[in-house]
C-alpha cells in the first residue's frame, strides 16, 4: 500500500505499565539481561554512547549501571517517555546518564552533542515501528555523528534476505502493517546493509537473540 503524505506522524510504544512517572516494559524487563550482554561483549565500554528511541528509560539505566565508563545519552521525541527516562535516571542516581534529549531521528542534522562524535550509538526496537524513513535517519545520523572507531548497534526483530526467520514474525510484521503501512520488519541484508553503505558504514557483527530477534552492529568503512 503506498503510503499517505497526509497521514499524521504517530508514534509508537511497546506495552508499558506504570509507576509514578516511571514506566516499565515487560519487554525490556525480558530483553534487558540478554542486550546488556552482547552490547558489554562487542561495544566500546568506554566514551560516550547515543541511545535514540530510548523508551521507558530501563534499557539506558540497566546498561550504564554495568558501565561506568561509559556517558549514556538518553534520546526520544515522545514527551511521555522523556519523563519516564528522566524518572528512571532520578531514580537510579547514577552519574553516566545524560538526557533525555528531544531526538527524532527523521529530522535533518538530530544530534545530542553536534560539535562532539560518540563512540556508540544505539537503538532498540524502533526501527521496525515507524516509517522507514527512521531507518534511514537513524543510519544517516550514525555515519555523521560517530568517530572513526564508532559503532552503530541496533536490537530488534529482522528478516534475513528477504525470508522472515520465524511463523511469529511473519504474523508481527502482518500486525505492524496493519497498523500503520509504513511500519514493518525490516530486512538486514536487504534494507540495513543497503543504508550502511549509503552512509559510510559496514556490517560488523550479527548475533542472534532471543524470541528471533537479532543484535545487529555496524562500524565505520
Ligand atoms: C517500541 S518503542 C521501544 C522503546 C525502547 N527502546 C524499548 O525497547 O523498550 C519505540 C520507541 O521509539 C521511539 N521513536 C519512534 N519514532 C522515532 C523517531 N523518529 N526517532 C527516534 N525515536 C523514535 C518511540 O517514541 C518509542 O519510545
Amino acid at each position: 500500500m503506498p503510503e499517505s503524505p497526509e497521514k499524521p506522524h504517530t508514534i509508537a510504544q511497546e506495552d508499558r505499565n506504570v509507576s509514578g512517572e516511571r514506566l516499565f516494559s515487560p519487554s525490556a524487563a525480558r530483553n534487558r539481561d540478554a542486550i546488556r550482554d552482547v552490547f558489554l561483549k562487542h561495544m566500546p565500554v568506554r566514551g560516550k554512547i547515543l541511545e535514540v528511541g530510548a523508551g521507558t528509560g530501563e534499557h539506558a539505566v540497566h546498561i550504564a549501571a554495568a558501565a561506568p565508563g561509559l556517558v549514556w545519552h538518553t534520546g526520544d521525541p515522545d514527551p511521555a517517555s522523556r519523563a519516564s527516562i528522566a524518572a528512571w535516571m532520578g531514580h537510579a542516581g547514577l552519574a553516566n546518564l545524560k538526557g533525555p534529549h528531544a531526538i527524532d531521528v527523521t529530522q535533518e542534522c538530530w544530534s545530542a552533542e553536534p560539535e562532539n562524535p560518540f563512540d556508540g550509538v544505539i537503538s532498540i526496537n524502533m526501527i521496525h515501528i515507524a516509517p522507514f524513513a527512521a531507518a534511514e535517519g537513524l543510519f544517516a545520523g550514525a555515519g555523521r555523528l560517530l568517530k572513526k572507531t564508532g559503532k552503530l548497534f541496533l536490537y530488534g526483530p529482522f528478516s534475513r534476505d528477504g525470508a522472515h526467520t520465524a511463523p511469529s514474525n511473519a504474523a508481527f510484521d502482518a500486525s505492524l502493517k496493519a497498523r500503520d503501512a509504513r511500519w514493518g520488519v525490516r530486512d538486514i541484508e536487504r534494507d540495513l546493509i543497503a543504508l550502511a553503505q549509503n552512509n559510510a558504514l559496514k556490517l560488523e557483527t550479527i548475533v542472534e537473540m532471543p524470541t528471533n530477534n537479532y543484535v545487529v552492529m555496524f562500524c565505520k568503512i
